[in-house]
């Protein structure tokens, strides 16, 4: 299972890098403007700052909602850097573009999905990833990680190749649940993803061997 941070904090994204078990970052307009990135300049550069500090995949969100505004985005998106991948809503002109980068061999994150539907539509236009947002269903009362059950039977009853990629992680057990449907890629905020360290007995055990080894 892959491992991607979902931020656009520079500091975090190299922890998450440092520890060794990043496999890619996602960021949206909502992660950058958290940062007080703003200006078309400074969004590309910062890009490129992130792409240079992780060697996976970076998913870069176009703001256009037409397909004109989409390809010219996500064409400039992916100049940037080999390792952008162009984050697309889950749209009909979306739907288009996601076609159309994939004939051209750039890839896409597929973004705000909320059903089995969309997911297979993104499926059959060709896109890398698909991005359930597991937390924001669970928020309104239906169960995220149901939807990628749906996803995983899906995809493998037809063979596509669309990687899961569960977005709106908000705690460990996400991705333990996660892990066990094959979801392919979790992206979660670096408190997440450190969270699945931690357990008291690893803490008390560590104390005693330390108090030991001095005996
Ligand atoms: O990857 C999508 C994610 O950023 C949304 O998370 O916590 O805003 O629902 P959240």
């Amino acid at each position: 299972m892959k491992f991607f941070i979902d931020t656009a904090n520079l500091a975090q994204i190299k922890e998450a890098q440092d520890m060794g078990v990043l496999d890619g970052v996602t960021t949206n307009p909502s992660l950058m403007a958290k940062e007080g990135i703003k200006g078309q300049d400074n969004i590309l550069k910062h890009y490129v700052d992130i792409c240079n500090i992780v060697t996976g995949d970076v998913s870069a969100e176009v703001i256009a909602t037409d397909f004109d505004g989409m390809i010219r985005e996500g064409e400039a998106l992916a100049e940037l850097h080999p390792q952008i991948v162009v984050k697309i809503p889950m749209i009909k002109e979306g739907i288009k573009a996601i076609k159309y980068f994939t004939e051209k061999g750039i890839k896409t994150n597929c973004t705000l999905v909320f059903s089995a539907g969309q997911a297979l539509v993104a499926a059959k236009a060709g896109a890398t990833y698909v991005s359930p947002f597991i937390g924001r269903l669970d928020d309104v009362s239906t169960d995220g990680l149901s939807l990628i059950e749906d996803i995983r039977l899906i995809y493998d009853n037809f063979g596509y190749e669309t990687q899961i990629l569960a977005a709106s992680v908000r705690h460990p057990m996400h991705i333990i649940e996660c892990a066990k449907i094959g979801a392919d890629v979790a992206t979660c905020p670096l408190s997440v993803i450190t969270a699945l360290l931690k357990h008291p007995l690893t803490d008390s055990g560590l104390a005693t061997f330390l108090a030991d080894a001095k005996k």
